[in-house]
C-alpha cells in the first residue's frame, strides 16, 4: 500500500488517500501471431507512414503522454541530484536519470495510441514528491509537452516531444526531436538534452526488437559544461547491443569522469585513468577475432535479428554503480512487457474521477477496452475518435477559429533558446471549464 495525495475539489487541499499500488492489467494482452504486418504494409508503400492505419492489435493500452510519464519512473535519481553538493556528482546522477529515463523502451515493441489534441494526462505521486500535467499542444506534426515539479520546490522537469517517424525498409526509426530540461531549483542548475534515436527492427519480417543509437549531450548551463553519452549502434555482431559509454568534462574540457553501461541493466562511473588502462588490456585478445568474424558476413534481404551476444556489463576495478534497472513483474511478458510503473499509469483510481480533467487519458474509451481485451470496441472507439477530431477540426476551419492549447504555451526555451512548449500553470487549480469534448 503506497499513499496517494489527492486534492480535494471544494476545499482545494491536498487529502492523503490509501492507495493499492496496481502492479498488474485486468488481462492478458491478444496474441498478434495470427496477423501479418506485411500483408497490410504491402498496400501502403510509399505513403506517409502517419498516414497508415495500423490494426489495434499491435498498440499497447497506454496513450503517448502516458507513455512520456515514464521518464519518472527512476526519479529518486533527481531527488538524489538534488541533495549532492557536489556539482560533478550532481552531473552523474542526471546523467544516469538521462539513461534510465529511456530504458522502460526495452522489449516495449507495442505502438502507445497517438494523442488526441488536446488530450491530458497527469500523474501526482506524493511518495516521490511529484506530480506531473501533459498535454498534446499540436496534431500535425503531433507534439506533447509536459511539466512536472516536485512537491516541495527541488525541480522542475519539463519538454516537448515530437518524434519524427521514418519508415526504412525493414525498421521504423524515430528522431528525438524536442528538448528536456531539469532545473535543480535549489543549486540554481539547468540542464539540458534531447533523447536519443529509437529504431524498431524486423517490422515486416522476423521478430520486433528495439534499439536505441546517437548522442545524447547533457548541458549544465550555468557554466557550459556538459556530459556527453553516446548510445552505441548495435554493429554488425552485437558487440556493442545496449551500450552506452560517454564521460563528464569540466570548463577547461578535461574529462573528469567516464561513465558507461547499458540502457538496459546500468550505469557505472569510474576515473578515466582506471578505463583507459581496462581498456587497453582487453583489446589485446579481441582484435584477432574479429577479422575472422568481418569475413563472414554479408549483406541479405532476410530479417535483421537481433544478435545474440548479450553478456552483461563488465565492470572496471573501481566503479561506483549510478543505477540499475528494476526487474519487471513475473507477469511483463503477457502485458506488453510493461514495468511496474507502467502497469499503473492507466489505472483510475476511487476517487480519482472525480477530480481528473476530462481530457485525461484514463478516460479514452479505446484505450480502456483494449485494456480489458476488448479488441473490436477498442479498435471501432479509436476510430470513431479520429473521426469527431477530423469533423472538429473541419468545423473550426470553417469558422476560421483557431484551436488553442490550455495549459502550455508556444515559447522559447529559456536555456536553449530554441522553440518550446512551456506549462503556462494552473492545471492543479482544477478549473477545468471550457476544455474540449475530445471523447
Ligand atoms: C516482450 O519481450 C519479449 C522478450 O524479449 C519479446 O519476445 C516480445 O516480443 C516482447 N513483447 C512486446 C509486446 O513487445
Ligand atoms: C554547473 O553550473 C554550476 C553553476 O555555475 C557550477 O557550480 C557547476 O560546477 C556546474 N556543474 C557541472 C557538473 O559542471
Ligand atoms: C510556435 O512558434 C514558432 C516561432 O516561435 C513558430 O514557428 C511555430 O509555427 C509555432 N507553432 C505553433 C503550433 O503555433
Amino acid at each position: 500500500k503506497t499513499m496517494l495525495c489527492v486534492l480535494d475539489h471544494s476545499s482545494g487541499r491536498f487529502e492523503e488517500a490509501v492507495r493499492v499500488t496496481v502492479t498488474s492489467l485486468p488481462v492478458p494482452m491478444f496474441s498478434r501471431n495470427t496477423i501479418s504486418v506485411w500483408s497490410i504494409l504491402k498496400k501502403c508503400i510509399g505513403l506517409e507512414l502517419s498516414k497508415i492505419t495500423m490494426p489495434i492489435v499491435f498498440n499497447e493500452p497506454l496513450s503517448f503522454l502516458q507513455r512520456i510519464t515514464e521518464y519518472m519512473e527512476h526519479i529518486y535519481l533527481i531527488n538524489r541530484a538534488c541533495s549532492l553538493p557536489d556539482s560533478i556528482e550532481r552531473m552523474k546522477a542526471v546523467a544516469a536519470f538521462a539513461v534510465s529515463a529511456v530504458a522502460s523502451q526495452w522489449d516495449r515493441t507495442g505502438k502507445p495510441f497517438n494523442p488526441l489534441l488536446g488530450e491530458t494526462y497527469e500523474l501526482t505521486r506524493e511518495e516521490h514528491g511529484f506530480r506531473l500535467v501533459s498535454e498534446q499542444v499540436s496534431h500535425h506534426p503531433p507534439i506533447s509537452a509536459f511539466h512536472a515539479e516536485s512537491l516541495v520546490g527541488d525541480f522542475v522537469f519539463h519538454g516537448s516531444i515530437y518524434p519524427k517517424l521514418k519508415f526504412w525498409g525493414k525498421s521504423v526509426e524515430a528522431e528525438p526531436k524536442g528538448t528536456i530540461t531539469l532545473e535543480l531549483l535549489k543549486h540554481n542548475e539547468a540542464y539540458t538534452w534531447s533523447n536519443p534515436y529509437c529504431c524498431v527492427h524486423n517490422i515486416i519480417l522476423g521478430k520486433l526488437w528495439i534499439e536505441q543509437y546517437g548522442t545524447v549531450e547533457i548541458v549544465n548551463h550555468s557554466t557550459g559544461d556538459k556530459c556527453v553519452l553516446n548510445f552505441k549502434p548495435c554493429g554488425m555482431f552485437g558487440k556493442e547491443l545496449h551500450k552506452v559509454e560517454g564521460y563528464i568534462q569540466d570548463k577547461s574540457k578535461k574529462k573528469c569522469c567516464i561513465i558507461y553501461g547499458k540502457w538496459t541493466e546500468c550505469m557505472w562511473s569510474v576515473d578515466p585513468q582506471s578505463y583507459e588502462a581496462h581498456k587497453k588490456s582487453e583489446k589485446k585478445g579481441e582484435n584477432r577475432k574479429q577479422k575472422q568474424e568481418e569475413q563472414k558476413a554479408g549483406q541479405n534481404d532476410d530479417a535483421d535479428d537481433m544478435p545474440e551476444v548479450q553478456e552483461t556489463v563488465c565492470v572496471v576495478p573501481g566503479s561506483t554503480l549510478l543505477w540499475r534497472i528494476d526487474s519487471r513483474p513475473a507477469h511483463s511478458a503477457t502485458m506488453y512487457n510493461f514495468t511496474n510503473f507502467a502497469m499503473s499509469l492507466n489505472e483510475l483510481e476511487p476517487g480519482m474521477e472525480a477530480i481528473l480533467a476530462p481530457t485525461d487519458c484514463r478516460f479514452r474509451p479505446d484505450i480502456r477496452a483494449m485494456e480489458n481485451g476488448r479488441m473490436d470496441d477498442a479498435s471501432r472507439e479509436k476510430e470513431r475518435l479520429e473521426e469527431k477530431q477530423r469533423a472538429a477540426r473541419k468545423d473550426r476551419s470553417k469558422s476560421d477559429k483557431e484551436w488553442s492549447t490550455r495549459w502550455f504555451g508556444n515559447g522559447t526555451n529559456p536555456y536553449t533558446g530554441l522553440q518550446d512548449w512551456l506549462y503556462t500553470g494552473g492545471y492543479f487549480d482544477r478549473h477545468y471549464q471550457d476544455l474540449p469534448d475530445i471523447y
